[in-house]
């Protein structure tokens, strides 16, 4: 298979497995691309990219910004915070009259779950969804395979662990997905508060002792606590989470051998990670980062051959 099964990027539920291998092939070639002394190719000089940001973000935002100047695309910047959706503009058309400067494709990132499908319904462009409030963030998902691959060699039968805040992580749901169509283990582990309802629908076990989950997993995610997503206490103190769900360099030193240490970023440094577990060896986290370039250049590039056909 030479192309996606999508035209946009919505979410990995959206996917097979083979697009997440053609994505991780397509990946490996843009990774050796950004390490060489002229970091770019001028395949997508004939495409135009809008980022439109209505939430916060470090990593995602330049990242994609980075990929798609790899690439030679232009590249719009929009911030919602700056812009006329703070005069009441509604978001098709926000991105209508962007369109109609001759924009082939949009990355957004939004606080309201599904988002992304709605606005796929409703304009020309191909969406690549940047993260939509508690729903899905698929480029995270693949980067963080992607690295899971490149430090184990496989993801298929790897045992995956994503620790902390379940119900209201976007990065979580897009990582069981993407995990489980790859062949991989997973379990979740944090506060029973924090732990969907539906999570046996997913084919994920819960594991709330984190030590047993840890003395299990190749591979550790640890998630951040997102305040801002949390509406009423869901546990008594940020101390008493950290003791019971944050990882520390004795209790990683205590397990019989060396697991992987991830994290979406960005990091509570000393709530869900310890700063010497975060920059320990067993940590990929900047490695997860440096991986989302290569990734997001795939993604682009695979959804602006289709635009292209
Ligand atoms: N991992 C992630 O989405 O980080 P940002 O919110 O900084 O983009």
């Amino acid at each position: 298979m030479s192309e996606l099964s999508v035209n946009h990027l919505l979410g990995i539920k959206y996917l097979n497995e083979s697009d997440i291998q053609l994505i991780f092939e397509t990946a490996d070639h843009f990774k050796e691309v950004i390490n060489r002394s002229i970091k770019k190719v001028p395949s997508l000089r004939d495409i135009t990219i809008a980022n439109i940001f209505f939430e916060n973000s470090t990593r995602t935002k330049l990242s994609f910004e980075l990929a798609e100047k790899r690439l030679s695309a232009d590249v719009l910047n929009f911030s919602a915070s700056q812009s006329s959706v703070k005069k009441g503009e509604t978001l098709i058309d926000t991105v209508n009259n962007i369109l109609s400067m001759k924009v082939d494709m949009v990355v957004m990132r939004h606080p309201n779950p599904g988002a992304g499908i709605f606005l796929s319904k409703h304009v020309n462009a191909s969406i690549i969804n940047a993260g939509d409030g508690a729903h899905e963030h698929p480029t995270q998902a693949l980067l963080d395979s992607f690295s899971i691959r490149e430090r184990l060699g496989d993801v298929a039968g790897k045992n995956v662990v994503i620790v902390g805040d379940i119900l209201h992580s976007r990065v979580a749901l897009s990582n069981i997905f993407a995990l489980k169509l790859q062949g991989a283990n997973v379990k979740v582990c944090g506060p029973k508060t924090l732990i969907p309802k539906y999570i046996d629908s997913l084919g994920v076990e819960v594991e709330m002792n984190l030590r047993k989950a840890l003395e299990w997993c190749d591979v550790a995610n640890m998630l951040r606590i997102q305040n801002e997503r949390l509406d009423i206490s869901y546990f008594p103190t940020t101390r008493e989470y950290t003791q019971q769900f944050g990882v520390n360099k004795k209790l990683l030193d205590s397990l019989d051998r060396d697991i992987v240490i991830m994290h979406p970023g960005p990091i509570n440094r000393g709530v869900e990670i310890t700063s010497d577990v975060a920059d320990s060896k067993q940590s990929i986290i900047l490695n997860q980062v440096e991986n989302g370039v290569a990734i997001r250049m795939a993604v682009i590039y695979l959804l602006a051959s289709k635009i292209k056909k």
